[in-house]
């Protein structure tokens, strides 16, 4: 063990749990520990790590661009960022515009702006889904639909309410004059790995254009390829007016975007918004190799074929009651008697990564290069955690 993680303080707020594990180097779809341990990642730094760690190319452009120029500030231009803007609005079918932040809560900030600014005075609420996951900053807590997060820091900026997630009823029922946006994730991430439906999705956009809302989709874990699509939306066969994004965009390096169409983002005039380090060289050239790597490697595809064999090899499990998600972010709910919180750590052990994303369901989001080979040590590997931790015939199926 390290100074950072045996002694008794830490120099780090306590926001965050004592870390069982401190990992000191990383490639492709593998970890490894201070003391030489190897690990096999099936959470990607939740969903970040999409192309695997320490990606070479990424690599090559951090470095060239560290050499050539790092920051400038948003008073001047400089090249990777508007390359990186373009790709991101081919990928979302066009006809729209990119603010750059560090960050999904900053991407999330930017589309809350944007719909107050476009609804006007007294059209400023945004409608969420209870069970939502939108950010920590006050005003992404407060679109995020778990109230026990707002309590503590109450009162939040005013202007948000929930409705039950995939009820479409309840959805057009809060929509009121005084809504400017309904924002909603294509899967419910951090509350579950709970997917919306068909229904839901493309209801809301109808509701949304009916009556003249925005509908903003927070594709901050769902983007970039992870679904099987460019974006989780994509699914639904629905075209929002604002999408946001970050983790995958740059495989480790913090950046974010929001997207609105031109009309959407017109309503924005300079000095609306910034942030000093939104969309500057040293993140874009890594978002930009990114992208090409992700492009060239078909990752919505991959992310759909081997997601279709993890949830099978998943499905195969006794332990497990149900699987859902939809390509490589995936939950395994677990079958009563199992706690996911104790599954993950025994799995950590043995030295696979997952998450349990509430405490009876376990997320797996690998990189999404990922082999059947890797599957296949994952299963084993998670069959004996399940097996230490729980025996498969402690609860019926649910
Ligand atoms: C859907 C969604 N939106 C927003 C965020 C917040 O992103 P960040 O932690 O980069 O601020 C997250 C983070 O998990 C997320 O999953």
């Amino acid at each position: 063990m390290t100074a950072a993680t045996a002694g008794p303080v830490s120099p780090l707020m306590s926001t965050y749990p004592v870390p069982p594990v401190t990992f000191v180097r990383g490639a492709g779809s593998r970890l490894w520990d201070v003391d030489g341990n190897e690990y096999l990642d099936f959470l990607s730094g939740l969903a970040v790590t999409s192309l695997g760690h320490s990606h070479p190319e990424v690599a090559d452009a951090l470095a060239e661009q560290a050499r050539t120029l790092l920051h400038t500030s948003n008073l001047f231009g400089t090249l990777p960022g508007p390359e990186v803007a373009s790709t991101l609005d081919r990928l979302l079918g066009g006809g729209g515009k990119v603010f750059f932040t560090n960050s999904g809560a900053e991407a999330n900030e930017c589309a809350l702006k944007l719909a107050r600014k476009w609804g006007g005075r007294g059209r400023h609420v945004v409608v969420s889904a209870w069970g939502s996951f939108h950010g920590r900053t006050l005003a992404t807590l407060h679109a995020t639909g778990q109230p026990q997060k707002h309590e503590a820091f109450q009162p939040l900026p005013e202007g948000f309410r929930h409705v039950t997630w995939n009820d479409l009823d309840a959805l057009e029922a809060s929509l009121d004059p005084t809504v400017a946006a309904v924002l909603l994730e294509p899967v419910q991430g951090e509350g579950g790995v709970n997917p919306a439906t068909q229904e839901f999705f493309e209801g809301a956009r109808r509701l949304c254009t009916e009556r003249g809302i925005l509908f903003m989709v927070d594709e901050v874990q769902t983007g970039l390829g992870r679904t099987g699509k460019w974006f989780g939306h994509q699914h639904f066969g629905v075209v929002p007016d604002v999408v946001t994004m970050a983790k995958a965009l740059g495989n480790g390096v913090p950046i974010g975007a929001c997207w609105a169409r031109d009309e959407v983002a017109q309503v924005f005039e300079p000095g609306d918004h910034a942030t000093t380090y939104g969309g500057q060289p040293l993140a874009a050239s890594a978002a930009r190799a990114v992208l090409a790597v992700m492009e060239r490697e078909d990752v919505p595809a991959r992310a759909t074929e081997a997601g279709g064999k993890l949830a099978e090899a998943l499905a195969t499990l006794p332990s497990v009651a149900e699987v859902r998600g939809m390509g490589l972010l995936v939950a395994a709910e677990l079958r009563p008697g199992h706690d996911a919180r104790l599954v993950a750590a025994s799995a950590l052990e043995k030295g696979l990564i997952v998450n349990a994303v509430t405490p009876t369901a376990l997320r797996l989001a690998p990189w999404l290069l990922l082999t059947d080979a890797e599957i296949d040590e994952a299963m084993w590997i998670l069959a004996a955690a399940l097996d230490e931790v729980g025996p498969a015939s402690e609860g019926p199926a649910t």
